[in-house]
């Protein structure tokens, strides 16, 4: 059995200058601190605006935080003619562990589809970053395909695309469920992540499968993060909102202390 160790990933979206960045990462790394908690049991990875990055890494390492981190898009292209673009290469360079590939909010800013996704994806593979990749239906979708349907269909594209021993992480986020204060159900959120993890066997392996995080995203806060961590497919959780404050993530952080008691 593959001990899938619970990944908690802030996603900052646009917010915080990198002065903000660095205070954030302070507070919340006192808190965890004075709360005692073992930041060994739950894999923290913060995922700030790209004019942060550079601030948090000298944070996090300056002060031995542990924590990873990562960006929240980049290019498809390795160098060249493409301004306002980050490669892959460059946010290895600063340290990023992961990327966040297919955020439903870059799929509609910016016209995303399921190829460009694909192509970012296999773009940080080949940078040595591990690619989060979101997939999640709208609300529209769910009235007409179902829950899995369309996240499934996303995944399946991206994987296509992917050596079968290539290192990813899964974020299913329901578009209906993004900011809108309504998460998904537990029993939800276990159904598709437990699809997802099906496509995973289908397309790359069925070790892949085991050994693949598969998080959900919509709404997550501190007092709803044990109701999914209980799920059996549920191996952590993509936080927008309620990761800009350093109390509450730090509460979410501690969840296996809510998930025994
Ligand atoms: P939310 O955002 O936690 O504010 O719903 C999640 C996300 O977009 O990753």
């Amino acid at each position: 059995m593959v001990d899938r160790r619970p990944l908690i990933a802030g996603n900052w979206k646009m917010n915080f200058d990198h002065l903000r960045a660095i205070a954030f990462v302070q507070k919340f790394a006192w808190t965890l601190k004075d709360a005692k908690f073992p930041t060994t049991e739950v894999e923290v990875a913060l995922f700030p605006p790209f004019t942060d990055i550079r601030s948090v890494q000298t944070t996090i390492e300056s002060d031995g935080l542990g924590f990873a981190f990562g960006a929240q898009d980049l290019s498809p292209f390795e160098s060249g003619a493409h301004t306002g673009d980050i490669s892959g290469e460059m946010l290895a360079k600063l340290g990023c562990r992961y990327v966040i590939i297919g955020h439903s909010e870059r799929r509609q800013d910016h016209h995303e589809d399921d190829a460009i996704v694909s192509a970012k994806t296999v773009a940080a593979i080949a940078s040595g970053l591990i690619p989060v990749i979101c997939v999640g239906e709208t609300s529209d979708d769910l009235e007409k395909f179902g829950a899995s349907a369309v996240p499934v269909g996303q995944l399946r594209e991206v994987l296509t695309a992917l050596k079968p021993d290539a290192e990813i992480v899964v974020a299913y986020e329901p578009v209906w469920a993004i900011g809108s204060g309504q998460a998904a159900t537990p029993k939800q959120a276990q159904d598709v992540c437990a699809a997802l993890r099906a496509v995973i066997a289908e397309e790359m392996s069925p070790e892949a499968a085991e050994a693949t995080r598969v998080l959900y995203g919509g709404s997550v806060k501190s007092s709803n993060i044990a109701s999914f961590l209980r799920e059996k497919d549920v191996d952590g959780a993509l936080v927008g909102g309620a990761s800009l404050d350093a109390e509450e993530f730090a509460k979410i952080v501690q969840f296996p202390r809510h998930v025994i008691a």
